[in-house]
């Protein structure tokens, strides 16, 4: 049966429900997507689209148009502004960068205007500078900006983006004709890519693009990809934000426990040194997306950046807190009327907290809670040292299992603090 399905055109293996026992003969023979040994922390990068969206005019605006060029600046500047020190280390081009065509081998090509010397090209200068490099494809027929997509083409494409020396690839989930089409093909293409023995971590849209249909089995996603989106585009906007918190607030039960080394929830591109968000804003950001264990995939101009927003994006201790080894995903565990009150565990019995203030109105909110309810009360027992990292890195002290911890956090704004077990 499988090898019959290997065999038959790809148009049709879409059409049809990959069997049980299909794939576990695909197993057997040593193809497994989940175990491709990569994100065993969340990504690291900086991924185009909030940014720079599908600007093709390079005309009229050559710097911010997707083109090699953007590219190619991004990649220095990661590297001599820190950002790879940092720990952000791919480079990830989104929709937009494909020709309308592809090749006469029906291998798809970059844009020859604007990527005039090809990605293996791009790919081999970002490895030059101990970057990798992530790109974007579709399962469907076309991209959602309109351009070429994978359906019927999965095998080749993976190979051309292997032989490219590609690191990432995002695989979004427009233009596909039907749910078992989608689904099918998110999990044909990372076994191409498996088949490939090239490295490649794989971001999907899957769950985000069945949920209107019916619920996704998380169980057979983190199967085939590293990580996933689950819930609609950021903006640089703070309902935006919002948004995202508040939808995975609703659906942390489904979402929070398969989330693991190599296996991530995506709530989509950090837009911290943008225009959209205040800096109380982009702090509630970076914190909660430490918590959430969320890819850190930036989207702003690394070329005008305001030192306040790089160095909350480069904060080393929120940077830990989001990579701990542990790989679980923290969780909001009280809401009150004015303050959620999220918490993480952490690797050596630690555990990260994030206060946050839901009011939009008013000074810095006065907040208490007794350090005994945080960490499902084992984070202060007997006691712990709390350091507070944000807005700003403060040393708290120790505090016994019976005090209580008393902060301010501003309106909109969120209080991460990181509890050391005593
Ligand atoms: C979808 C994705 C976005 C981005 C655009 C590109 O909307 O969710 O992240 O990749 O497509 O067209």
């Amino acid at each position: 049966m499988a090898l019959k399905l290997l065999s038959l055109d790809m148009r049709l293996v879409c059409e049809l429900e990959l069997s049980p026992l299909a794939l576990v003969f695909w197993s057997i023979l040593g193809v497994r997507a989940l175990n491709n040994g990569l994100a065993r922390t969340p990504t690291m990068g900086w991924l185009h689209w909030e940014r720079f969206m599908c600007n093709l005019d390079c005309q009229e605006e050559p710097d911010a148009c997707i083109s090699e060029q953007l590219f190619m600046q991004m990649a220095e500047l990661m590297v001599s502004d820190g950002w790879k020190d940092a720990g952000y280390e791919y480079l990830c081009i989104d929709d937009c960068w494909m020709a309308p065509q592809r090749d006469s081998k029906g291998r798809l090509q970059a844009d020859p205007q604007r990527f005039p010397s090809g990605i293996k090209h791009l790919a081999n200068y970002v490895h030059s500078k101990g970057l990798k490099l992530g790109i974007y494809a579709d399962v469907g027929n076309k991209t959602c900006a309109g351009f070429p997509g994978s359906f019927g083409s999965y095998d080749i494409d993976a190979q051309t983006f292997a032989d490219w020396g590609v690191d990432l690839l995002k695989f979004d989930g427009c233009h596909c004709d039907s749910i078992v089409s989608l689904e099918n093909g998110y999990r044909y293409m990372s076994l191409a890519l498996n088949k490939t023995g090239r490295s490649i971590v794989y971001s999907c849209e899957w769950p985000l693009y069945l949920r209107p249909f019916h619920k996704p089995n998380y169980t057979d996603i983190q199967y085939y990809c590293n990580h996933w989106r689950n819930f609609d585009d950021v903006y640089d906007s703070w309902e935006s934000i919002k948004s995202i918190l508040a939808w995975t607030v609703i659906n942390q039960k489904e979402i929070v426990e398969v989330a693991g080394p190599g296996s991530w929830n995506d709530p989509d591109m950090l837009v911290i040194g943008n225009f959209g968000l205040s800096w109380d804003q982009q702090v509630t950001q970076m914190a909660l997306w430490a918590i959430m264990a969320a890819p850190l995939l930036m989207s702003n101009d690394l070329r005008q950046i305001s030192s306040q927003a790089k160095a909350l994006l480069q904060n080393e201790d929120v940077i830990a807190i989001n990579q701990d080894p542990l790989g679980k995903q923290g969780y909001c565990f009280r809401k009150e009327k004015q303050v959620e009150v999220w918490e993480r565990p952490l690797s050596n019995l630690a555990w990260a907290v994030a206060l946050r203030n839901l009011q939009e109105v008013g000074g810095p909110y006065p907040y208490t809670i007794q350090v005994s309810s945080l960490g499902r009360g084992l984070a202060c027992n007997p006691g712990c040292i709390i350091t507070q990292l944000l807005p700003e890195k403060v040393h708290l002290g120790f505090y016994e299992w019976t005090l209580t911890l008393k902060t301010r956090i501003n309106p909109s704004g969120t209080v991460l603090l990181r509890l050391e077990r005593f």
